[in-house]
């Protein structure tokens, strides 16, 4: 029921500590308030230099040129609240989590009668790239007193399959 959320991308090389230290440092950017239930941005997020790397760019090439990335913060004590990514126009993202919060959670969950879900975990591994399914409803709790970072690389042209299957047999350059 809920095997189609997450896939581990343990051949592919874990993030530079590089670009850990960019997102602890970024320049985050409160998100836009929403006004008359216009849905706007509601994440706090900064721009990186990973968006350069030569990963991405080689993903530009042969899966979608639109792919773009970008660092994400979870405030202390604090709740995501439940949500797909339709909003940004994301299906899929690769997702490296950057900082190993006791208490921070990624869940998953999908209906199974009124006021009862189904519900799953993501198990993320520290600075390793995780392929998410944010077509599906989700929420991220911090349940810690520090910060959560996010490096996240959104994927908008192409859905979860089509993803997991391209990643299947993708060649670290
Ligand atoms: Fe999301």
């Amino acid at each position: 029921m809920l095997d189609n959320c997450f896939y581990q991308l343990d051949h592919l090389p874990l993030l530079g500590k590089e670009f850990v230290n960019e997102g602890i440092n970024g320049n985050f950017r409160s998100p836009i308030p929403e006004i008359d239930n216009i849905r706007t941005t509601r994440t706090t997020k900064a721009d990186t230099t990973f968006t350069n790397s030569k990963f991405i760019q080689d993903l530009k090439q042969k899966l979608s040129p639109n792919i773009h990335a970008c660092f994400f913060r979870n405030d202390p004590y604090s709740l995501y609240d439940w949500h797909n990514d339709s909003v940004g126009n994301r299906k899929c993202v690769i997702n490296y989590l950057l900082t190993d919060n006791i208490g921070s959670l990624t869940l998953f969950r999908k209906s199974v009668s009124r006021l009862n879900y189904k519900i799953v975990e993501c198990p993320y591994t520290l600075y390793r790239p995780m392929l998410l399914n944010v077509e599906l409803e989700h929420c991220v709790i911090n349940n810690s007193s520090d910060y959560r970072y996010l490096l996240s690389v959104s994927l908008p042209d192409v859905n979860f399959e089509q993803a997991m299957d391209f990643f299947k047999s993708y060649q670290v350059f």
